[in-house]
């Protein structure tokens, strides 16, 4: 308890039933302690500044959604408390979020400040929707809170919820810092980190205090629901993040390790592009009707066996390509992704090496639930080494 005195006796923290309830939640604890909603590779990214300040902006409006009707739950919990010592346990945490004796410090507030100073509104924050995983888990806490018993409300909102905090909050706080620098309010934050650890143990010993061993099954798969939501979160921020709001995006068909799909696709592009992989670059292309190419050495090919020979053609020709794509945004559509942005590196024809630049546009569509390239049109950034390229290869053709 962090403001009011433990309502409990020695004596009740020492009963029978007590001790096997707190020994199930350790063991449970315990349990749950590799899943992926701690460490979540999103979390690390976003600490580590690999997402732009509209993505770091992105994931705060975002956070705010399940920040903003926090206190609500807390108080629908309360009127559900089967006593007043459960009730008045879960008042210390309450009495912490709405700010103490101090409405400018409620967490709501606090939030409020501090999307205010990165420029965000209340209105913007309020007109904002909200991500259907933070939505799925709003109403699986109300729900929990409302209707279910009182030790299963504990455990959605407290128990499952405070599990995360000091896991998870450091490296929002880290990728907020990163991003922002002194220039972003940091209280709200500040009022979390050390106190989550004792409103963590508040909520592992009300909960003890209200259960029974018929509903330890119930209790563990209610937190794993939370915490399976939890990272449901991360992964619907990372996909979003990883599409949109990247930094300094460069692909070069390199990359290895954790890729999202559209980052993925990308990359498999340009590995099959770079290394003459006609196979791989086969399997990039989408094999709709509609699918086209418009390359930068001219002309516009149509349909998948064509775009796949042409293809097949250059890979065959003295002509040798390595270049990577950069500046690139991506947008995410219903069914698929454009991608737009630009190439840099060389092309070497026979013995000659040109520096080269390119404008690249493309749309990806799903297809048997694999990203495919539909649409790609290429440009020549500067006409002179179009034309320098172009008379190389027409003089090859003509040698
Ligand atoms: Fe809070």
């Amino acid at each position: 308890m962090e403001y009011l005195e433990s309502p409990y006796t020695a004596k009740e923290l020492r009963t029978e039933v007590f001790v096997a309830n707190n020994n199930f939640l350790t063991a449970l604890e315990k349990e749950v302690g590799g899943h992926t909603v701690f460490d979540h590779p999103f979390l690390l990214k976003l600490a580590n500044n690999e997402y732009s300040r509209e993505g770091v902006v992105f994931v705060l409006k975002q956070f705010g959604k399940i920040v903003m009707p926090f206190t609500a739950a807390i108080c629908k919990l309360m009127g559900n408390a089967p006593d007043i010592k459960s009730r008045f346990m879960l008042m210390d945490n309450l009495y912490e979020e709405m700010g103490g004796n101090d409405i400018n410090h409620c967490h709501p507030m606090l939030y409020l400040k501090m999307l205010d100073s990165v420029g965000v509104s209340k209105y913007e924050l309020d007109k904002t929707p909200t991500l259907s995983s933070i939505r799925i888990l709003n109403d699986a806490i109300y729900d929990a809170v409302a209707n279910k018993s009182f030790a299963i409300g504990c455990a959605w909102l407290g128990y499952g919820g405070e599990l995360t905090i000091p896991n998870n909050f450091p490296y929002l706080v880290d990728g907020t810092k990163a991003c922002f620098g002194k220039d972003v309010d940091l209280d709200f934050w500040g009022r979390h980190g050390e106190r989550d650890q004792t409103h963590s143990d508040d909520a592992t010993t009300v909960l003890s205090m209200n259960t029974t061993p018929e509903e330890h099954d119930e209790i563990a798969q209610s937190v794993k629901d939370s915490l399976n939501i939890r990272a449901m979160i991360w992964d619907e921020l990372e996909k979003i993040c990883d599409a949109e709001y990247l930094n300094n995006l460069i692909i070069t068909g390199k990359e290895t390790g954790m890729l999202s799909p559209e980052i993925k696709v990308l990359s498999e592009y340009y590995h099959a592009l770079n290394n003459g992989d006609i196979q791989l670059m086969k399997h990039n292309w989408s094999k709709e009707k509609s699918a086209a190419f418009t390359s930068p050495l001219g002309g516009i090919v149509r349909t998948h066996e064509t775009i796949v020979s042409a293809h097949n053609e250059l890979f065959e020709s003295p002509i040798e390509i390595d270049v990577e794509y950069y500046d690139v945004q991506i947008a995410l559509m219903d069914n698929g992704f454009q991608a737009v942005g630009r190439e840099r590196g060389v092309m070497r024809i026979g013995n000659e090496t040109v520096s080269v630049g390119f404008r690249t546009s493309r749309l990806f569509v799903k297809e048997e639930g694999e990203y495919k390239q539909l649409h790609h049109h290429g440009s020549f950034e500067d006409v002179q080494i179009q034309n320098k390229i172009l008379d190389t290869l027409s003089a090859l053709q003509s040698a």
